[in-house]
């Protein structure tokens, strides 16, 4: 059994993290050595740190692990307040921990929605009583998500909104997203852009493609994400906002944020494990839709699946192809999960009435070391992606996604080579929509530090290797 306990370690006892592969991209740092973390920040990186620091620490064996600033996790949706069947911030952010992830910043389409200060300052207020990470709010752009009034953006940047969005849905009418997009400026706080054209997805339950013209499934096309796309990279051209593009999944979509980071327009992109790793097939049952270059699960079954209902949904094998060299590229700066916890109630019905969503939290690294183990993308670059560069998209690359000394001490220590299956029912998410569920993955999180303290440790350090 894993060992998750926010109270495991004292903050004020100093953790000393021994001998691991300490990769941090903020600082080209790529070497062996020891970490030591004083009072939640941290103290000191690299090389043997002396034995008089260590006898007074609490140590961590890290011999054959890398370790890592804290992944931090710019799109999730942690369900509370209302939706507590589906998650609730105790759940999610346990989730988190076991994910690797030090840091989440979730999404405002709750009941009530994130629309007000009060609200901002529950969740922030809930998450500092519940959680087992650093929570981030994201307020709403429009007030109840309705997209026909903006909200009081001044007062939800007070409250600590790290952003803007209505995700879930596209803010429809253009002159309100561009106001909100000149406050957006104007805060210095950027709008994180759900892009979907409804005139056009609505309805559609997969990618339109060849399995939707065959099954007669009704299809949503590439361009009900591209038009929206297109038309917020014009909005951020004209109001100088800072545009977060979430959840890209097309090979448009990456072209247009390409060609608007070349014309100096001030736009970043997320992408998500399940975007890069399966195609539209997967929708089919397990066994389908793998992109089999990275990930198989074996067996084939043929059964609609609905924990492969997702939107944007999943698309097209080219489009994992860009995906992935955008990544490269640089045009894509972040990995995010886009974690969405649904009940069982909410999957087990038919495609159509299922909800959309992946619970992502406890694949996302063992699905992406997929992409590492098969030589598609770096490992350095991996942790790029899931640690200084969705800090630098938010604004918080000075005290996350680093190990620079000062810094609060969050870290992920993971196994890049431990072989696990993926068993839903053991997830602490509530939400066991996943569509990974029986595959096996090579490289698991081992420990979660959180402002120097432990969230999650897997067994294995502390039997195993005695955490002393
Ligand atoms: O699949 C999704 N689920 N996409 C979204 O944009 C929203 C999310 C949810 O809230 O369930």
């Amino acid at each position: 059994m894993p060992i998750y306990n926010s109270m495991m370690n004292n903050k004020s006892v100093p953790l000393l993290i021994q001998g691991g592969h300490i990769i941090d991209p903020s600082q080209s740092i790529d070497q062996l050595g020891d970490l030591l973390i004083v009072e939640g920040k941290i103290m000191q990186l690299g090389g043997t740190i002396i034995a008089s620091e260590a006898k007074q620490s609490q140590v961590i064996d890290a011999t054959g692990l890398i370790v890592s600033p804290g992944f931090i996790d710019i799109h999730c949706h942690l369900r509370e307040p209302g939706f507590e069947d589906k998650e609730t911030i105790a759940t999610g952010t346990k989730a988190a921990a076991i994910g690797g992830f030090a840091t989440v910043c979730c999404m405002a389409n709750t009941n009530p929605p994130l629309d007000n200060r009060d609200a901002v300052d529950w969740v922030k207020r809930k998450a500092g009583k519940d959680g087992f990470v650093n929570v981030l709010p994201i307020g709403c752009i429009t007030r109840g998500r309705e997209g026909r009034e903006i909200c009081d953006m001044t007062e939800l940047a007070e409250a600590g909104a790290i952003a803007f969005s209505d995700d879930g849905d596209p803010v429809r009418n253009s002159q309100v997203m561009r106001r909100a997009m000149d406050y957006s400026r104007d805060l210095g706080v950027p709008v994180i852009d759900h892009c979907e054209d409804k005139t056009l997805s609505n309805g559609g339950v997969i990618n339109e493609g060849w399995i939707s013209a065959k099954s007669g499934l009704k299809g949503i096309p590439a361009a009900a994400e591209e038009i929206m796309v297109a038309r917020d990279l014009a909005l951020a051209k004209l109001t100088r906002a800072k545009l977060h593009i979430a959840h890209v999944s097309t090979c448009g979509s990456v072209e247009l944020v390409r060609q608007a980071k070349e014309k100096g327009i001030s736009v970043t992109a997320e992408v998500t494990p399940h975007h890069l790793t399966l195609t539209e097939e997967r929708i089919m049952g397990r066994g389908w839709g793998e992109n089999s270059d990275v990930i198989a699960s074996g067996a084939k079954q043929s059964q609609y699946d609905t924990s492969a209902k997702v939107n944007p949904p999943l698309r097209a094998r080219e489009d994992i192809e860009c995906l992935i060299q955008e990544l490269k590229d640089g045009v894509i700066d972040a990995i995010a999960t886009d974690h969405a916890p649904h009940t069982l109630a909410d999957k087990n019905c038919s495609l159509d009435l299922a909800a959309f969503g992946i619970s992502g939290f406890e694949t996302a690294l063992g699905c992406l070391m997929a992409l590492v183990h098969k030589g598609k993308i770096s490992l350095t670059m991996l942790i790029s992606k899931l640690t200084y560069e969705p800090a630098k998209t938010i604004g918080k690359d000075s005290e996350l996604g680093t190990l620079k000394a000062g810094a609060p001490a969050n870290i992920t220590i993971f196994d890049p080579n431990r072989e696990w299956v993926v068993d839903s029912s053991n997830f602490a998410s509530k939400g066991k929509n996943t569509p990974y569920d029986g595959y096996q993955f090579k490289g698991k999180v081992m420990a979660t530090v959180v402002n120097g303290r432990i969230a999650y440790i897997d067994d294995s350090l502390v039997i195993g290797r005695g955490l002393r």
